[in-house]
């Protein structure tokens, strides 16, 4: 079976986890949007292995990792993680990684125009500063430089000059900034296309020869981060809902018969941007301790808060959802009692349907008894403290949707399968 997944929040629900887990099962593992704006970690030997643009399936021997034309890639970045995954011992070669011809790159004048936009805007969105808006604003725009045009010198050359041409004069004029120059991005880059054309390969044939294998589509980001059904303009620059499998990827001919949305047993969110269930309080800090809140990319400290399933429900069905695997339920063992959000009140009244705007909803919570006892290391569902299994329950009915996994620690395998 093929199997699509995707974060229900604002990212980091554990995804990265949780593909290492599921990939076992499965013989192709493909991301299909995003950048190194993501960052997803699994623990291997008690090290911790953040993945940025490689798929998180890689550590397992004998599985396909691909990375489709959705996604934006900073060549220095994938060659980073390329070489410090080799340096753990782990097998990255052309056989097992494979790279979109139809990708984009981020260049460094993406990377500067983030962070001056950033600077500029009364508004800010808290971007990762890694030039994902940029690049895909260059991708809309018809300029962008894709894989196959880094990988040929020409083209390059020729790509390079026109959008210097342009990019200098406004970081010139507008930025008050020094222009780029052309012969040191080129050369900076020529190299980092020797080292990547081993892996660029034309995926759509690729993939078809291999159609009738197992394939597991990596979602990075989360749900409310998405550019069209997110809390635009606080998001990123790509769609992260699971229909954008297909289109990142090229991959139409397969059926995709699961649709796994992963969530936290609370919120969190790095950046900018409505937060309804957010704790400002003690608590809020409680779970950023106790859940290593701080980002795997950029190592800001993570927004916290209760679980919010008015967000879960409008998730399931962004994403078609038919599976949940809920992490980090570990974090609220030590809670006396836990909220959840079941409700939006706007003007005194409980919203009857999603609102476009999340920043002037009010939670309503439901109140349930914590369950005091340390779950790191239960693995069967039944050894669970009733109170936990009351609070899984009830998401599960809220959501009229099952939680097949319930996570409960950071190692691989704490893990307890509930179907
Ligand atoms: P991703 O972006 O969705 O892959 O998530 P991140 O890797 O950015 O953040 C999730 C963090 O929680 C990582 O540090 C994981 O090691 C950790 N994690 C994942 N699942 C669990 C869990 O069930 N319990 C605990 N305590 N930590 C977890
Ligand atoms: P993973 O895959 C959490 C957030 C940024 C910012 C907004 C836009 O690890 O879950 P961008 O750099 O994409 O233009 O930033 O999106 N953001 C993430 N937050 N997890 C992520 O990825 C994120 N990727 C981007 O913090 O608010
Ligand atoms: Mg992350």
């Amino acid at each position: 079976m093929n199997t699509v997944l995707i974060g229900m929040q604002w990212g980091d629900e554990g995804k990265g986890k949780i593909i290492d887990f599921i990939c076992q099962s499965k013989d192709v593992i493909v991301r299909f949007q995003g950048g190194n704006n993501a960052g997803h970690t699994v623990i291997l030997n008690g090290k911790r292995i953040v993945f940025h643009l490689i798929p998180s399936g890689l550590l397992h021997k004998g599985k396909i990792c691909a990375i489709g034309n959705g996604v934006v890639i900073d060549p220095k970045v994938l060659i980073e993680e390329i070489g410090s995954l080799k340096k753990e011992g782990v097998e990255v070669s052309a056989n097992n990684l494979k790279i979109s011809l139809f990708s984009h790159v981020i260049m460094p004048y993406h990377r500067i125009m983030d962070g001056l936009r950033e600077k500029k805007r009364i508004q800010k969105i808290g971007t990762t500063m890694r030039g994902i808006g940029p690049c895909y604003s260059d991708k809309a725009s018809r300029c962008g430089i894709r894989m196959i045009d880094l990988i040929n010198p020409e083209i390059f050359a020729l790509k390079l000059k026109d959008n210097l041409a342009e990019k200098n004069e406004i970081f010139e004029k507008i930025y008050g900034l020094k222009a780029f120059t052309f012969g040191d991005i080129y050369k900076e880059y020529s190299e980092y296309a020797k080292a990547l054309k081993p892996y660029v390969c034309e995926l759509v044939d690729f993939f078809y020869k291999l159609r009738n294998k197992k394939f597991l589509f990596e979602g990075a980001q989360g749900t409310f981060l998405d550019i069209d059904f997110g809390t635009y303009p606080f998001v990123t620059s790509s769609s992260t809902v699971s229909s954008n499998a297909v289109l990142g990827s090229g991959l139409s001919f397969i059926k995709n018969g699961e649709m796994i949305g992963v969530a936290k047993a609370y919120t969190t969110r790095v950046g900018e941007g409505s937060f309804p269930t957010e704790l400002n309080s003690e608590l809020g800090g409680y779970f950023q301790n106790k859940g290593k809140e701080f980002g795997a990319t950029t190592g800001r400290p993570r927004r916290c808060g209760w679980l919010d399933l008015v967000l879960l429900k409008r998730a399931k069905i962004l994403n078609n959802v038919n599976k949940i695997i809920l992490t980090k339920l570990d974090i609220l063992d030590d809670l006396k009692e836990i909220k959840v959000c079941a409700a939006y009140k706007q003007n005194g009244k409980i919203l009857k349907e999603f609102p476009s705007d999340l920043s002037k909803v009010i939670p309503v919570y439901e109140t349930m008894k914590g369950w005091c006892k340390k779950t790191e290391n239960i693995r069967e569902y039944k050894s669970l403290p009733t109170e936990a299994r009351k609070y899984i329950e009830y998401i599960e009915k809220y959501l009229d949707c099952k939680i097949s996994y319930i996570s409960v620690g950071e190692m691989r395998d704490a893990i307890i399968k509930k179907l």
